[in-house]
């Protein structure tokens, strides 16, 4: 009998403008200071993708070159393309539609995913069911967003957070027991007060009112978000070690949505982890939502080796939040 199909990460690819924003220069714009940045989020600068007329979809391409060079096949091979995003480049068509044209994977079907900052693992884990199904063997998931579109730079609270970016990586069958293994995935639409955008959509279309009042930004109350993150995160990434029979000891890296480093330390700590095997970037990037652990693997890649048991974990606005296992194919 043939072993189980696992979808196995073949191939990572990364993007971030070249543009940086520091601390300094938001000092500048708002009241704020380098101090309560970095103490209260681990935060250095982040990138911003200021090129007039590029967007979302402009840092998926690259993404999908670097994946195809490194395995040396022809964007045209890509079967589907999933891209996670908060920030399409436009309502419709989807941002994935747009990429992959722009790439050359045009015989790819693609589409868009909503998960804010879990939207990675979403469609990492809808990628990976695509592979698992015997159906497709070349599948593309990103995640990428222009935060900096949906950031209102005279809101302090929400200003220093952000960042703009994206990550790829390319899925394929397996059927050695490696690749992404498990996957616990969680939504609760209750939290949606709390970290949202207000108007642009069909509840409260764009009018001169809605741009007036400020509602085309991202909103959110941090404490509660933050007190939801740090039980979220760290309640399925233990639950997965837990029903894996593993424990902190078998994980070679935690790779954690960057949203805030106290975040990230606190799951760190319920999956007694210690803190040299999580992957943190947060300080060059800030958080760049779905784009936040495709980053983090395309940093991390030539420190990743055959074997490795990773975790990536994710907590964003919905509320969505999940983890997942992977096993490293290369
Ligand atoms: O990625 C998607 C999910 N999102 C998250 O996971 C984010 C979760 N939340 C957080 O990470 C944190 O709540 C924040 C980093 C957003 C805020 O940190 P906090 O420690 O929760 O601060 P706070 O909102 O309770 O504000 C504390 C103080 C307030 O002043 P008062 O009322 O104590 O005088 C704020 O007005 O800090 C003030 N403050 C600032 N001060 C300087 C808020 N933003 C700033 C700022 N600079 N940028």
């Amino acid at each position: 009998m043939l072993a189980k199909t696992h979808a196995v990460i073949t191939a990572v690819g990364g993007y971030v403008p070249e543009d940086v924003l520091t601390n300094a220069d938001l000092e500048k714009m708002v009241d704020t200071n380098d101090e309560w940045i970095q103490t209260r989020t681990g935060i250095t600068e982040r990138r911003i993708l200021k090129t007039p007329g590029l967007a979302t979809s402009d840092m998926v391409v690259p993404c999908i070159k670097l994946i195809c060079e490194k395995r040396g096949i022809h964007p045209e091979e890509i079967e589907c393309l999933i891209v996670a995003t908060v920030t399409p480049d436009m309502v419709f068509p989807a941002t994935a539609n747009l990429a992959s044209y722009k790439a050359g994977a045009t015989r790819a079907w693609s589409f868009d995913i909503s998960a804010a900052c879990s939207g990675f693992l979403y469609a990492l884990t809808v990628g990976a069911s695509l592979i698992e199904s015997g159906r497709y063997k070349k599948v593309i998931v990103a995640g990428a967003d222009k935060m900096s579109a949906i950031v209102d730079y005279s809101d302090r609270t929400t200003c220093v957070l952000f960042g703009d970016g994206a990550g790829a990586v390319l899925l394929e069958p397996s059927h050695d027991g490696y690749g992404i293994l498990d996957s616990i995935l969680r939504s609760d639409g209750s939290g949606a007060p709390y970290l949202h955008m207000k108007a642009g959509g069909s509840l409260r279309p764009a009018s001169i009112e809605t741009v007036t009042a400020k509602e085309h930004f991202a909103y959110q109350e941090g404490p509660p978000v933050f007190k939801a993150a740090v039980k979220g995160m760290a309640d399925v990434s233990a639950e997965l070690l837990d029903r894996n029979n593993l424990t902190g000891e078998d994980i070679a890296w935690l790779v954690p949505h960057q949203a805030n480093k106290r975040i990230i330390d606190a799951t760190a700590d319920r999956m007694g982890l210690s803190h040299d095997k999580v992957m943190l970037n947060i300080h060059r990037y800030g958080n760049t939502t779905a784009a936040t652990i495709p980053l983090c693997l395309w940093d991390w890649r030539k420190d990743l080796n055959k074997g490795d048991k990773i975790v990536l974990a994710a907590f964003g606005g919905g509320f969505t939040w999940g983890a997942t296992l992977v096993k490293w194919a290369y």
